[in-house]
């Protein structure tokens, strides 16, 4: 149980949006935008090759270290890993517990977890960002159905998990929520990003 808390917070803090964006000569990511260390902020870099593979791999991170216990260890004990991995997202040492906002990390969650939830979590992220064009009301609206879907399909064992996740989310976006209820919040596509 406690390894694959560990397994799930190794794989998850680590944090690619920063990396990536050092790796490919954009600097600290975090002095940009909103300063946080996911693919949004690293778009904001002008570097959408460096925004998408930062996306794939804070998603896949979560989903290997479920996948990884699972095979090490046991079906049941998976969720351990997920909330390692989501933790270790937003939470993570090396960044003195500054991490990113889990959107992308939740859905590499629900892949392996929840299918059905993933894809109408992708869907309804894809349909906003392509829409509205504001990630973060993109990303928590995602989140939110996320435990909405787990309660439709009658998962109750996962539901108070997924509930929680969506909660740290919406946490993490307090920010975005100010800058939204201002109209301050930027569009993808638009001016700096
Ligand atoms: O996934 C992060 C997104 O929801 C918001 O990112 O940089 O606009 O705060 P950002």
């Amino acid at each position: 149980m406690i390894l694959a808390l560990a397994i799930g917070y190794a794989f998850g803090s680590i944090p690619f949006g920063l990396v990536l964006a050092r790796l490919g000569g954009k600097g600290d990511v975090r002095k940009i935008g909103s300063g946080n260390i996911g693919a949004t902020n690293v778009l904001r870099t002008g570097s959408r090759w460096l925004a998408a593979l930062t996306l794939v791999l804070d998603c896949l991170k979560a989903t290997a270290a479920i996948l990884l216990v699972e095979n090490l260890f046991d079906r049941q004990i998976a969720p351990f890993a997920a909330f390692g991995a989501l933790i270790g997202h937003l939470y993570p040492v090396w960044l003195r517990f500054r991490g990113g906002k889990g959107v992308a990390t939740f859905l590499g969650v629900l892949i392996p977890l929840i299918p059905a939830a993933a894809i109408i979590y992708a869907a309804a992220w894809v349909m906003l960002l392509l829409t509205i064009r504001i990630s973060s009301v993109a990303g928590m609206a995602a989140a939110v159905s996320a435990p909405i879907t787990a309660a439709i399909i009658g998962n109750d064992k996962l539901l108070p998990m997924l509930l929680g996740f969506a909660v740290l989310i919406l946490w993490k976006h307090r920010e975005n929520i100010l800058r939204l209820k201002a109209g301050t919040e930027p569009r993808i596509g638009k001016g700096k990003d």
